[in-house]
């Protein structure tokens, strides 16, 4: 049986914005995601998992032939809804899911997921329909929440430690570094890199935020003045960029292999 909600909306993701951390990683995850798409004018890009489609309308609003593809019902219409208010170029949107992809093989330049993998049931599956409909030459590119970043670590450990000295039973609730009830993966560098090399080629592993949900930090951030804090969360941005190990999210680029162009 398929575990999937097709009448989920985003009300249960996070709100951008709260949170200036939260704030400059939701923005450098789109930005780093859609610009290793590539987009430019008569490039065919898949927005896979394309929830309420605001990626694609953006890789369409820079020129690029588009397709959104989304299981939900409920993320397609709203979807619709949102770009037929849209002016220029508007994506096409499709009901698919991610491992039955229902385009012929070699038919994109690039294939993006963002935010989604986590979500799936067959990731590896996933992936290889990515690498298959994706031409040879093109690139797939996966944007991951790292559930093993420094941010998750420092905070693991503050927490631990915090319940050991106050003897207090642990926090109920969710905390930031606990994998959410709707995700099937919990995902660190080394899951992401063994399971997007089965169809890819890797070329580029880009790290995105650093820090961000370690509780002591995002308050501080609150804090700074405005200027500064968005210095001091850009310069561990460019860190997190050279060690994906330790970013908040990790975008992977690769090439399909030649195994996976084939069907
Ligand atoms: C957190 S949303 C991300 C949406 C979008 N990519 C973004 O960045 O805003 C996860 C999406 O994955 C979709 N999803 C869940 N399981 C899926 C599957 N097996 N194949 C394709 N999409 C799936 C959900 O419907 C949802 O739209």
């Amino acid at each position: 049986m398929r575990v999937v909600d097709l009448d989920r909306d985003m009300s249960d993701v996070i709100p951008t914005g709260t949170t200036r951390d939260s704030q400059l990683l939701f923005e450098r995850m789109t930005e780093v995601t859609l610009a290793l798409a590539e987009p430019a004018a008569g490039r065919r890009i898949l927005d896979v998992a394309s929830g309420f489609g605001q990626d694609s309308l953006a890789l369409a609003a820079l020129g690029a032939d588009v397709v959104g593809a989304e299981p939900s019902a409920r993320m397609t219409a709203w979807a619709r809804l949102v770009s037929a208010k849209a002016s220029g170029r508007i994506p096409q949107w499709v009901r698919g899911w991610s491992d039955a992809l229902p385009f012929a093989s070699g038919s994109f330049d690039a294939a993006i997921c963002k935010g989604a993998i986590d979500h799936f049931d067959r990731p590896e599956l996933a992936i290889a329909e990515m690498a298959r409909v994706t031409r040879p030459g093109g690139r797939v590119v996966l944007a991951i929440a790292n559930f093993d970043s420094l941010a998750c670590r420092l905070a693991r450990a503050h927490d631990a430690l915090a319940e050991r000295w106050s003897g207090a039973a642990p926090r109920r609730g969710r905390r930031h570094y606990d994998v959410p009830a709707d995700h099937f993966t919990r995902y660190d560098l080394g899951l992401m890199r063994e399971q997007a090399a089965r169809s890819l080629d890797l070329v580029r592993v880009v790290g995105v935020s650093l820090g961000w949900g370690f509780g002591p930090w995002t308050r501080a951030v609150e804090r700074l003045p405005r200027a500064l804090a968005f210095r001091a969360l850009q310069t561990l941005d460019a860190v997190a960029a050279r060690s994906p190990s330790l970013a908040d999210v990790v975008v992977l680029v690769g090439r399909p292999r030649a195994l996976h162009t084939r069907r």
